[in-house]
């Protein structure tokens, strides 16, 4: 079997019991399922392939902000799929897991010299401009390397999308993307320039949007500014869609991804441009838990805590946006249910996982899991406390590896310094 499931009372991952990973790795860890990974992809690239010609299939870029880890990168390359990153670190793990430039997509928001230049000397597919200054930037260090880089530019189409306010990105207050205006600007600005090619649109509205309802005045949007676009003489050769597909937290509801594909063969495929989307979350969000053990029981008047060895330093969502994660014991799923406070050892009342959460009863040493926490949980750990980051693990079938390696906290220290005047 694959993916997370129970077998006589304990939590596998694949054909792996969750407690031997804990047993050979320790807690925490956040474990992977390399299966997961693949039905997701399939199922995404498979709603594509049923609404588009085979000739007309978009290209995929695996948004890794959700999860870098240069293994994961690896698995969903050699699915086929392409690379959207953020920053120069991103770029360099993908090279690194073996993506050829020309299926890398750089989309961060305020690209820095070091980062263009690294963009520009791997040879990505194209640059998504966020700003004047930005384009300004590309076009003189393109101009330095004696290269032409090509740039979309990503509309703000002022639309609501998201699970929540601060995942959302296309409302006109987000410092994300420009106003239509703003663009046919930039593209005449860009159309002669001497190392800019002008070459489409991008967007992405948001983050766990589940009515495929609300791409469509996103795609409207943007059909309508390549027209204009167009219209005026310019080359739209491709149009990025961006991402925003949502993955089941707790009673979400999951995107009719046949009805989203609808959309895009009804409005993106008659603008004949090649189409890019950039999916992070969906990919892989449902494939990571994080695995986590009881260090106490602590009860209070009000409360009774169970205190685990995780803590916001892992993974920060619960606490940044409130987000809900299942969490359930690794084994012992027969005792009573009880009523706790899931909550980590940092020095903050933030450092919760659940509040009033249902858990089958638990004793010191139980171990837990965090659910769904495979996009955003690991990119987004930190040091806080200086806790050191966590292992992360790769289960496919009867595989397992440590796919890395939980830090130490000589590593923590050995970067800082006491200058010798002090
Ligand atoms: C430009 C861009 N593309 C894609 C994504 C991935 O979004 P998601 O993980 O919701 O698919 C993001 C997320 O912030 C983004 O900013």
């Amino acid at each position: 079997m694959s993916g997370f499931h129970d077998i006589n009372g304990v939590l596998h991952v694949d054909n792996v019991p969750l407690p031997d990973i804990a047993k050979q790795y320790g807690t925490p860890c956040y474990v992977y399922s390399a299966s997961v990974i693949r039905g997701q992809f399939n199922a995404l690239k498979d709603a594509m392939a049923r609404a588009l010609p085979a000739n007309r299939q978009p290209l995929l870029c695996y948004a890794c902000k959700a999860n870098s880890n240069i293994a994961i990168l690896k698995l969903l390359q050699n699915l086929g799929s392409g690379l959207e990153i953020v920053s120069e670190g991103e770029l360099l793990r993908g090279l690194k897991a073996g993506f050829s430039g020309n299926k890398i997509i750089s989309t961060s928001f305020g690209k820095n010299e070091s980062e263009i230049k690294a963009c520009l000397k791997a040879g990505i597919l194209q640059f998504n401009v966020e700003s004047p200054d930005e384009l300004d930037n590309i076009n003189k260090f393109a101009g330095e390397m004696g290269k032409c880089a090509d740039a979309l530019f990503r509309l703000n189409p002022d639309i609501r999308g998201g699970g929540n306010s601060k995942i959302e990105t296309g409302r006109k207050e987000d410092k994300f993307g420009n106003t239509a205006d703003d663009i046919l600007r930039l593209y005449k600005i860009a159309n002669e320039m001497e190392n800019v090619t002008p070459l489409g649109l991008s967007i992405h509205i948001g983050s766990q949007i589940s009515q495929a309802n609300t791409f469509k005045p996103a795609f409207e949007k943007l059909a309508e500014l390549v027209h204009i676009l167009r219209g005026k003489g310019y080359k739209v050769e491709r149009t990025d869609i961006g991402g925003g597909f949502p993955i089941i937290y707790n009673d979400e509801q999951l995107l009719d991804l046949d009805e989203y594909a609808g959309f895009v063969r009804d409005i993106i495929l008659p603008l004949n441009t090649q189409i890019q989307m950039e999916p992070g979350r969906y990919m892989v969000g449902n494939a990571g838990i994080l695995l986590a053990k009881t260090q106490y029981i602590k009860q209070t008047p009000a409360r009774e805590f169970i205190v685990l060895d995780a803590g916001m330093s892992d993974l920060i969502r619960p606490t940044l946006y409130e987000a809900y994660h299942n969490v359930r014991t690794v084994m012992n799923s027969n005792r009573n249910a009880k009523t706790y406070d899931v909550v980590g050892p940092i020095c903050e009342s933030g450092d919760i996982f659940a509040k009033n959460r249902s858990v089958n009863e638990v004793n010191d040493g139980d171990l837990l899991v965090i659910e769904s926490v495979g996009a955003y949980g690991f990119s987004m750990a930190s040091n806080y406390n200086s806790r050191p980051l966590p292992a992360e693990i790769l289960v496919d079938g009867d595989n397992i590896a440590l796919i890395g390696a939980a830090q130490t906290i000589d590593e923590l220290i050995a970067r800082e310094n006491i200058p010798d005047w002090l």
